[in-house]
């Protein structure tokens, strides 16, 4: 991560070396804290951001859950958002809002006590899991670490202490040489990659896991769903077996790192003829058309931050 120059701090921009964090901060502790990963992309006609209302909406959803109160509005946290772009000049950048409990108690119950602190970061970032990858597609594993039922660990939530299950799932892929790792649910049904949900497609059809099976409910995600209807594909919300990785004939991942990542091998065993399948291209044209200019934002998700007069 390269340092930007600013960070925007409770309301603030200070210098990106002053947005520290006292040890007693509550979420250092015990994972109490919410936040969102959100893109801005440099396009032909200006910078945007995208789904950025939907981001700051999840991060509500997430603050929520756990009963935290962020003492800003929606809206407040959207321009925070444009602005920490805007002063430090970004450009394809990776913009990350964070809402935690700082200092007052170590009591679990905290709410009460402690500080809730909110900060906005961003920096300058490429592709996460590489531009070969997005190309060419990754090997993946199916984790030894499967994710928590919803009743212990609300998967909808964008928690820090939920990444401790990714960590665990991320490093261990990557330890055994592959990219990236994609877990079970508790009730043994595929769940999603570390950081990213997942899409399978058989004989045309298009399958990715409810919510239900311990998912985090992806922006992208959602997005897939739109464009692959908008080209006559029904996604079905169906809970998948491992064993149904192994014979897909297409498989991606997504998120707002890994954008559409499509998985060239599971454990070993390719996916299909181990090439990004037709299906996965043409979802992958729209999607990055909508930052080279080629497709129009039908959606309206694109939040531009500057537009040049065309
Ligand atoms: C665990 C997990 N699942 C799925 C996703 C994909 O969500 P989105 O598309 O909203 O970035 C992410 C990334 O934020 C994630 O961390």
């Amino acid at each position: 991560m390269e340092a930007a120059d600013f960070i925007w701090r409770n309301g603030e921009m200070v210098a990106w070396d002053e947005a520290r964090v006292h040890v007693m901060s509550h979420a250092l502790h015990y994972g109490s804290s919410v936040f969102e990963g959100v893109r801005c992309y440099s396009t032909p006609e200006g910078r945007v951001i995208f789904r950025l209302r939907e981001h700051i909406r999840r991060l509500f959803d997430s603050a929520k859950i756990y009963r935290m109160k962020v003492p800003y509005s929606q809206e407040q946290m959207c321009q925070a958002c444009r602005d920490i772009i805007t002063v430090n000049g970004l450009q394809n950048a990776y913009i990350r809002p964070l809402v935690f409990m700082g200092v007052g108690t170590l009591a679990l119950n905290g709410l009460q006590d402690c500080k809730i602190e909110v900060a906005v970061g961003a920096y300058e970032f490429g592709a996460y899991l590489g531009q070969a990858g997005i190309e060419n597609g990754i090997d993946a594993c199916v984790s030894s670490w499967s994710r928590s039922t919803s009743a212990a660990v609300p998967a909808l939530a964008k928690a820090g202490g939920n990444y401790l299950t990714a960590q665990l799932i991320c490093n261990e892929a990557n330890r055994h040489g592959y990219l990236e790792g994609i877990s079970v649910s508790a009730q043994g049904m595929v769940s999603e990659g570390s950081g990213e949900n997942i899409f399978v497609i058989r004989d045309g059809k298009i399958y990715t896991p409810p919510l239900a099976s311990s998912i985090l409910g992806g922006i992208t995600r959602d997005a897939v769903m739109k464009i692959a209807h908008s080209l006559g594909y029904s996604v079905a919300e169906e809970s998948i077996p491992r064993e149904a990785l192994y014979i897909a004939d297409e498989l991606f991942l997504t998120g707002t790192a890994a954008e559409i990542t499509p998985v060239k091998s599971v454990d070993q065993i390719e996916v299909g003829d181990g090439r990004t399948g037709p299906i996965t291209k043409a979802i992958q044209e729209i999607f990055f058309g909508l930052f080279d200019g080629r497709q129009q934002d039908q959606w309206g998700w694109l939040d531009w931050i500057d537009r040049d007069a065309p």
